[in-house]
């Protein structure tokens, strides 16, 4: 099985990587501009079914060269398409690199794949195109009011993807909601770190001040509400999507990827201080800030469509999630 995957290098991308080729033992295509401490790790611990190539997908001509010595290689079976700028604040500031990287990398992978006969794609969107929630949990019929630039090119990619489906590409579009944790040696790496489960982390063991952007929301404890979901029940998704796809079951589909729970912000900084009491470095301390933009005060996931037509059970709670991002700091920092 021969897997195409853009922006494997970053966290979502290289932890999908990870899980394919455990269970099928697939070659990995990855297409990137950037290297990472992830790919390397990835890389050394299977040199025999990564290929990675660095290049921009923007540059069309070089894709497009690049596209034909890939077929010419190999038969692509599924393109997994991450490669995005992701960060909200940032999209608020750059608009136009946003639009600008996030829409014309999606169009020239699609032209790419029609021209060459690739027709199965799993796109990786977001919760974000929702926008502000007129009701909880979000079904995939809520409308699509995106907030920020960044959600707005999800959007914008989401509805081009559907026009090739017309040019018979079949696509599944995962609309995640907030993913975090690590698997193993593979965990959440940006630059710069804006998440809140690694920002937390990272204070909690360093011993450092953590904000907490605005507690006038209104919700239950006036901190935001997110549905966290564990990278690896995340990554499933993306397995499950596959073999759906492959075996034809399936055609067309958007999915809502979250588990259905919310926690707050403050409830997850609460948490955190119960697991791990004894080990918090005696500086860390968490305030209060001013709401951070573009953040919607709840994003809650009705994740019953994905359980009914892909199978998918998540099978790990916060608390797994927590434990997992503190493992991979601890071992981070004891390189
Ligand atoms: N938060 C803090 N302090 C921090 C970091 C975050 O209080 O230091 C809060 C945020 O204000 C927000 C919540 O924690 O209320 C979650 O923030 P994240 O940045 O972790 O996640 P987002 O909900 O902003 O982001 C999620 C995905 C992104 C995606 C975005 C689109 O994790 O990848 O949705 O809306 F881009």
């Amino acid at each position: 099985m021969n897997i195409l995957i853009t922006g494997g290098s970053g966290y979502i991308g290289s932890c999908t990587a990870l899980k394919i080729i455990q269970k099928y033992k697939a070659k990995c295509i990855i297409i990137d501009k950037k290297e990472s401490s992830n790919l390397e790790k990835l890389t050394l611990s299977y040199p025999q079914n990564i290929v990675f190539h660095k290049i921009d997908l923007c540059n069309y001509s070089a894709l497009s060269v690049l596209f034909e010595e890939i077929t010419r290689e190999y038969k692509i079976d599924v393109v997994i398409h991450f490669a995005a700028y992701a960060i909200v604040a940032e999209s608020e500031k750059y608009p136009h690199t946003y639009l600008q990287n996030n829409i014309n990398s999606t169009v020239n992978l699609l032209d790419l794949m029609v021209k060459h006969n690739i027709n199965n794609l799993i796109f990786s969107s977001s919760a974000s195109v929702y926008g502000e929630a007129k009701y909880v949990p979000i079904d995939e019929d809520h409308p699509l009011e995106p907030q920020s630039f960044y959600a707005l090119s999800k959007k914008v990619c989401e509805e081009i993807i559907q026009r090739y489906s017309k040019k018979g590409l079949n696509f599944i579009n995962l609309r995640y909601f907030n993913p975090a944790g690590a698997i193993g040696y593979l965990g959440e790496e940006h630059n710069p770190e804006t998440h809140l489960i690694p920002l937390l982390i990272k204070s909690l063991i360093e011993g450092g001040i953590f904000r907490i952007f605005g507690n006038d929301f209104p919700t239950k404890d006036g901190t935001c509400i997110r549905d966290f979901i564990h990278i690896e029940d995340l990554v499933d998704s993306h397995i499950l999507s596959m073999e759906k796809l492959l075996n034809e079951e399936i055609e067309n589909e958007v999915f809502n990827v979250g588990i259905n729970q919310g926690h707050s912000v403050l409830e997850v900084v609460n948490k955190a201080i119960e697991i791990f009491k004894n080990k918090i470095n005696p500086r860390f301390k968490y305030i209060f800030e001013s709401r951070r933009e573009g953040d919607v005060p709840i994003l809650v996931a009705k994740a019953e469509k994905i359980k009914r037509k892909l199978g998918f059970k998540p099978k790990y709670n916060l608390e797994d999630i927590l434990q997992s991002a503190w493992n991979y700091q601890i071992h981070k920092i004891s390189l």
